[in-house]
C-alpha cells in the first residue's frame, strides 16, 4: 500500500517534470489547468500531419502555439514559415504565397519562389486566416486538399509536402455564416481546433508571466529589477488585460524601464493601470447578494464603464491635437510672458501633417486596445489591411503598441 502510495508520488513528479520540459522548449508560461490543457493538445497533435487552426483574441499567444506545434513535430529541422495574410498587400498575395514565373506580370523579372515552396517538408503558418480575401481562399483549398499549387503565370503543377497550421482572432464561423470565409476551406483547415483562452481566464499565470518577463528583461538590459509588491501582483490579477499576454508583457517591461528598476508597489503600480480599467466588467457578478446591493453594483458597473470610454475618448482626442485646442490658437492673443521662449517649444506643438496625426492617431488607439490590431482598425474605420500598412509605414513597433 505504502509502497504503491510512493509511485503515484514518483509518477506525479515524473509528469510534472515532463510538462516543465515541453514548457522549457516551446516558451509556454503558466501553471494553470488551461495551459496543460494547451500543452497536453499541442503534445497530442503535433506529431501528425493534420491541419491545426488556433482561435483566440489578440496577444493570447497564438503564434507562440504555432510554433509549437512545429517545434513538437518530425517537422522541427525543416523551416516554418509564418505568413501574416493581413499584412500582405492583396495585389501581391498570390504571387508571394505560390510564387510567379518571369515575366508573368509587369515587374517579375525572374522566377520567384513562393512561401509555399519555401515551406516544402516543413510547415507553413498562415497567421489572420480570416483577412484572406475570397479569391486566394479558392486557392488555398487545393492545395489543402491536393498538396499541389501553380506559379502565377505558370503551366505546370508544382506538388507540396507541407504542414497547415493557421490563425485567427476572429470568429470564422460566423465569417462563413456572412459568406466572407468559404465554408468547405474552413473544414480543411478545421480539423484540429486549439482555442486559447483569454489572459482573464487563466489569472493564476499572471504572477509566474509578470516574473519571467521581469527576469528576461531586466537580464537582457543589464537592469537590477527590485521586485513586485504582494499588493501589487493582486492588482495585475485583477485587470481585464484586454490586450492579454502582449499587453502584461509590455506593462511589465515599460514599468522596469522608468521605475528604473525600482521596487513595484501597488501605488507605483497604479500609475500604469487605472483603477476603472481594473473593473472587470466580465467577472460575474455574486448572485448571493441582497437585490438592492445588486442593482446598486450593477449601476456602479454601467457608470464606470461610461466614464473609462469617456476617458478612452478624451485621451485619443488629446493625444490627436495636444496643444492646439488648449494653447495654440489663441497663441499670438497671449500676453508676451506666455508666448515667450520655453513657453512654447517645438515638443508642445501639435502634430503639424495630416499624418503625424494619423500616426499619433494609431499609436493612441493601439495603446487603448492593448495593441489589438482588430479592435483598432475597427475604432479607426481602417481595414486590418491598411492599419498594418500604416503601421509599417509609421514605424510603430509592437513594444509602443
Ligand atoms: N504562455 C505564454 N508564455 C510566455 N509568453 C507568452 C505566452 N503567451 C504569449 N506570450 C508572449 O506574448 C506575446 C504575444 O503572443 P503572440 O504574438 O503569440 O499572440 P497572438 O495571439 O498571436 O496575438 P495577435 O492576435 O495579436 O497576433 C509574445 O511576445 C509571446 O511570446
Ligand atoms: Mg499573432
Amino acid at each position: 500500500m505504502v509502497a504503491k502510495a510512493q509511485n503515484y508520488i514518483i509518477d506525479d513528479y515524473n509528469d510534472d517534470e515532463h510538462w516543465r520540459d515541453v514548457q522549457r522548449q516551446v516558451g509556454i508560461i503558466g501553471n494553470s489547468e488551461k495551459v496543460r490543457e494547451l500543452l497536453e493538445i499541442i503534445e497530442q497533435v503535433a506529431p501528425t500531419d493534420i491541419s491545426v487552426l488556433i482561435s483566440g483574441e489578440s496577444g493570447t499567444g497564438k503564434e507562440l502555439v504555432a510554433k509549437a506545434v512545429h517545434m513538437r513535430s518530425r517537422r522541427r529541422d525543416e523551416p516554418l514559415i509564418t505568413v501574416n495574410c493581413a499584412a500582405i498587400p492583396e495585389g501581391i498575395l498570390e504571387s508571394e504565397l505560390f510564387g510567379h514565373e518571369k515575366g508573368s506580370f509587369t515587374g517579375a523579372a525572374g522566377q520567384r519562389k513562393g512561401y509555399f515552396e519555401l515551406a516544402n517538408k516543413g510547415s507553413i503558418f498562415l497567421d489572420e486566416i480570416g483577412e484572406l480575401p475570397l479569391s486566394i481562399q479558392v486557392k488555398l483549398l487545393r492545395v489543402l486538399e491536393e498538396r499541389e499549387f501553380m506559379r502565377v503565370g505558370g503551366t505546370s503543377l508544382q506538388a507540396v509536402d507541407v504542414r497547415f497550421i493557421a490563425a485567427t482572432n476572429r470568429d470564422l464561423e460566423e465569417e462563413v455564416k456572412k459568406e466572407n470565409f468559404r465554408q468547405d476551406l474552413y473544414y480543411r483547415l478545421n480539423a484540429v481546433h486549439i482555442h486559447v483562452p483569454a489572459l482573464r481566464e487563466r489569472r493564476e499565470d499572471i504572477v509566474e508571466l509578470a516574473q519571467k518577463f521581469a527576469a528576461d528583461f531586466s537580464r537582457a538590459n543589464l537592469i537590477e529589477f527590485k521586485g513586485f509588491s504582494e499588493r501589487a501582483f493582486f492588482l495585475l490579477q485583477d485587470y481585464s488585460w484586454p490586450g492579454n499576454i502582449r499587453e502584461l508583457r509590455n506593462l511589465v517591461e515599460k514599468m522596469i524601464v522608468l521605475e528604473k528598476g525600482n521596487f513595484i508597489d501597488e501605488t507605483v503600480l497604479q500609475k500604469y493601470i487605472k483603477p476603472s480599467d481594473e473593473f472587470d466588467k466580465k467577472l460575474p457578478m455574486r448572485l448571493e447578494k441582497p437585490k438592492d446591493e445588486l442593482e446598486r453594483e450593477f449601476l456602479l458597473r454601467v457608470l464606470l464603464e461610461i466614464k473609462s470610454e469617456i476617458s478612452q475618448l478624451r485621451e485619443l482626442m488629446l493625444a490627436i491635437a495636444p496643444k492646439r485646442y488648449s494653447l495654440g490658437e489663441w497663441r499670438d492673443e497671449l500676453p508676451n510672458e506666455y508666448a515667450a521662449d520655453g513657453a512654447w517649444s517645438e515638443s508642445d506643438r501639435s502634430p503639424e501633417s495630416v499624418s503625424d496625426m494619423e500616426k499619433e492617431m494609431i499609436r493612441a488607439t493601439l495603446k487603448k486596445t492593448g495593441g489589438n490590431k482588430r479592435k483598432t482598425a475597427k475604432i479607426l474605420g481602417l481595414s486590418e489591411r491598411t492599419l498594418y500598412r500604416k503601421i509599417n509605414k509609421y514605424g510603430l513597433r509592437d513594444h509602443e503598441e
